[in-house]
Order: structure tokens, then sequence, then C-alpha cells
């Protein structure tokens, strides 16, 4: 058993079996976080450490599960998030590879439960892997998506090289620049994406400042946006519908690319096909 490092998380207690065999349901789900960490490191937006993924599995918690111990102290969530009471989280370990993930999800990733100040969290299992250093984004935003009533459980920061890129472009930082190029190239990504790409100006990995400013690009009615010069913050039902998105968001980018690489300056689609990609598919305004 490894030792958590930064957050004080040590090992104290060695699981006879995995969480994962208490519960089907979450075993399933942990599954799908895996399989999907596995395409991010294929598609090359997970280098290192890069990205993370929490998926709020408190559905997947049978009784057995909530009478475990905690294998790590009460550790402070750093602000209060009141909607998160008796909420439990499966979250990518900070420092832990998305490659690795894919293997051993419960080596390179831990199940938190959220204590009941709403303040603190501890790990359940399997490991003391210690949560992602951008876990402050992620459970204001679980936080806020319950407030909402909102059907959405999962959510996934990754570095899509085609998307990070067009952030160095301040052209495609004002508000919705990037979503109708994105648009314009593929009639997919309107259908798959039909609310576009916000946009969070740079801020600091990991900080507050990083979690609000999500926050409010969410709450303007986005399910992706772009942190500037870093990645994308997504959020979905489940972890594959999150991943979707943000793929066909950086297959447009991709094509974008590519014209560009060949000389010239795509045309995109007419603003009256993708209205008509609107009406077909009934996407909202
Ligand atoms: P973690 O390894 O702490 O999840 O950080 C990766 C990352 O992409 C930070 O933005
Ligand atoms: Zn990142």
């Amino acid at each position: 058993m490894t030792d958590g490092g930064s957050n004080g998380i040590t090992g104290n207690r060695q699981m006879k079996e995995s969480i994962l065999e208490m519960s089907a349901d979450l075993a399933w789900t942990v599954g799908q976080v895996a399989e999907a960490a596995g395409y991010l490191w294929q598609k090359g937006w997970a280098e290192r450490n890069g990205g993370n993924i929490t998926v709020n599995v408190t559905e997947h918690i049978t009784d057995d599960i909530r009478r475990l111990p905690s294998i790590s102290g009460r550790i402070p969530l750093g602000s209060v998030l009141p909607h998160l009471r008796g909420c439990w989280f499966y979250c990518k370990g900070t420092q832990k590879r998305m490659r690795d993930l894919a293997r051993n999800p419960m080596e390179n990733g831990s199940v938190i439960r959220i204590a009941d100040d709403c303040a603190h969290y501890e790990i359940v299992a399997d490991a003391p892997v210690a949560p992602t250093s951008e876990l402050p984004s992620h459970l204001a935003v679980h936080d806020y998506l319950l407030a909402k009533g909102s059907p959405y459980r999962a959510s996934l920061h990754t570095h899509p090289t085609g998307l990070v890129a067009l952030t160095h472009c301040s052209r495609f930082l004002e508000k919705d620049a990037a979503t109708g190029m994105l648009w314009s190239m593929i009639p997919e990504t309107k259908a798959f994406c039909p609310r576009g790409l916000g946009i969070v100006p740079y801020m600091l990995p990991g900080s507050k400042e990083l979690a609000r400013a999500t926050i409010q690009a969410i709450d303007d009615d986005y399910d992706v946006v772009m942190w500037e010069k870093h990645g994308v913050f997504a959020v979905d039902t489940d972890i594959m519908s999150a991943f979707d998105q943000v793929d066909v968001l950086e297959k447009s980018a991709q094509i974008y690319m590519a014209g560009r690489n060949m000389g010239f300056i795509p045309e995109g689609m007419t603003d009256a096909q993708m209205q008509e990609i609107s009406d077909v598919f009934g996407l909202p305004k």
C-alpha cells in the first residue's frame, strides 16, 4: 500500500476484497471510467497524468459499502458544498496516469464519501489514493448540478490537442466564436454537442477561482467548457456521454486544422445548413 503524499493520506487498512465486488452497478460504472480513460490515452489527450474524471456513484452504494470504515483521515474540501451531503464519488488519483487507470481503476483512483458537514471527505476504497488536484472544480460542479436537479453524474477534464491549440488564438476566445467554427465543420458536432463550447479564461489549475469560473460557464448552459491554454471540462449523464461531446468537438478542430494545413481556410457549413440541423434534431436554442 502506498503513501498518499501531499494530502497526508496514509494507508491503514488492507481491503480483503475490492469495493467493486460489493456492488455490480458500481463495478460497471468504474469499468466505464476505465474504458474512457483508455480512449483518452489512445487519442493523445492524456500525456503523463493529464486529465481527470469524477463520477457521482451515490446511487450504486449499498448498505454494506456504507458501513465500511474510512482509510484516510477527514480531509478538508476547502469549501462547503451543501448539496454533496451523503454523496459518494469515484475520482481519478492525482498524478495518476489515464493509461494506468484503464487497466487498474482502483489503484489509480479511489472512492470517497463526503462528510455530513459537507466540508470534508474521506477515502473509503480500495487504496488511499489521493483524489485529483482538480477536485475543487469537479466537486463544485457536482454540487451545482445536484442543486439544479440535473441528471448529470460524470465530469471529465482532458487535454485535446486541437481544442487547446484554438485557445492560443484570441479570436477563438470571444464568446461562441470557437463554437460557430466547430459546428460548421461537420453536421454531427452541432447535433451531438448542441450547447457548444464555453470559454473560461486562463486560471491556475486546481484553484477555487477556476472552479467558480467553470460553474459560471456551465450555468451559461454549456456542457463543455474550455479552460484557456489548458484543456476542456465536460459534464454529462455518464462518462461515455461526456467523452462523446469532447470527441465530436475535437473532430471538428482536427478538420479545421487539416484544411489550414492543406493551405486553405475551411469554408464551413452555411448558417442555413446549421439551422436545418437544429430543426431536424430538435436541438436546444
Ligand atoms: P491530476 O493528476 O491531479 O488529476 O492533474 C492532472 C491535470 O490535468 C490537472 O489539470
Ligand atoms: Zn489539466
